[in-house]
């Protein structure tokens, strides 16, 4: 029997195991949806990697979601999402595509009042100005200050959450930023929507945070409204993921990022 188009997976990639913060947004709008995670834990971290390697993988990714048979497919990394988002459309030019940047973007603008907004993400997203840009196209009066916090991903991974070591490297980051005044501030990484807490706090809850995991998230429940894609079946859905290297890690780190167990993680080569 053929699977009805709406219960074939919206398949979800990363560089690794951040994605997950995206998965963990969308099983709150989208419960039930089944879902395809693939995180190139082989070949993370992108982020400090040139836009030309970056789009490589990308098509290591796409194509390993596409054997799945998804229906749709969601850029939950924000690297790739700024340098490489025409390699997916290209790839898949029959199937809607969600970045992170667009959605992050877009409700940041939608929460500033003053329209002073920070973003932070890794060195590929800052140097990309992917949000800078998409940010000045919603509201040119926009003063956008972008900083790169490199060691944000480490520290989340090492589980330093809420450490007071992440505290002074998050004010020495932070602080620029202040300075200028911003009123919002866009958490351009899959990683650091781990760090609210933190991030609150250093900003003295001055400032409003975007979860850009979580602005993508109900856009591509829209996208999927405007397309009859949604899935009504009352099925269980099925949640399965895929890493290129070291289940057991993603499967120990990954339920900080996911809110919850993630069951069986399945280990697959996919370098082409
Ligand atoms: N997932 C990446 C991002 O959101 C962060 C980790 C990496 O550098 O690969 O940009």
């Amino acid at each position: 029997m053929t699977q009805a188009i709406t219960q074939q997976p919206i398949g979800v990639f990363d560089s690794g195991i951040g994605g997950l913060t995206v998965v963990r947004a969308l099983l709150e709008v989208l419960p039930n949806e089944n879902i395809v995670y693939f995180g190139d834990t082989a070949r993370v971290p992108y982020g400090s990697k040139s836009p030309q390697v970056v789009r490589e993988y990308t098509k290591d990714d796409v194509k390993f979601l596409l054997s799945k048979n998804v229906k749709m497919i969601v850029v939950a990394c924000n690297t790739v999402s700024s340098v490489a988002l025409d390699v997916v459309q290209k790839l898949a030019p029959h199937m809607p595509v969600c970045g992170v940047i667009v959605p992050g973007a877009e409700e940041a603008v939608r929460i500033s009042q003053t329209h002073r907004i920070g973003v932070i993400g890794t060195v590929g997203t800052i140097t990309s100005k992917a949000y800078t840009q998409a940010i000045l196209r919603e509201a040119p009066d926009a003063q956008v200050v972008a900083k790169a916090c490199p060691l944000f991903v480490p520290l989340v991974e090492e589980g330093w959450i809420t450490h007071a070591a992440t505290e002074m490297i998050a004010l020495e980051y932070l602080f620029p930023l202040l300075t200028k005044k911003i009123d919002t501030l866009v958490l351009g990484c899959t990683h650091y929507p781990l760090l609210k807490q933190t991030i609150t706090k250093v900003t003295k809850g001055m400032v409003r945070l975007i979860d850009s995991g979580e602005a993508t998230a109900a856009v591509v429940k829209s996208m999927l409204i405007e397309r009859s894609l949604l899935n009504t079946s009352r099925q269980h859905p099925n949640v399965q993921f895929f890493v290129s290297d070291a289940p057991a890690k993603f499967t120990q780190i990954g339920e900080r990022f996911l809110g919850r167990s993630l069951g069986v993680v399945k280990k697959v080569s996919i370098e082409s």
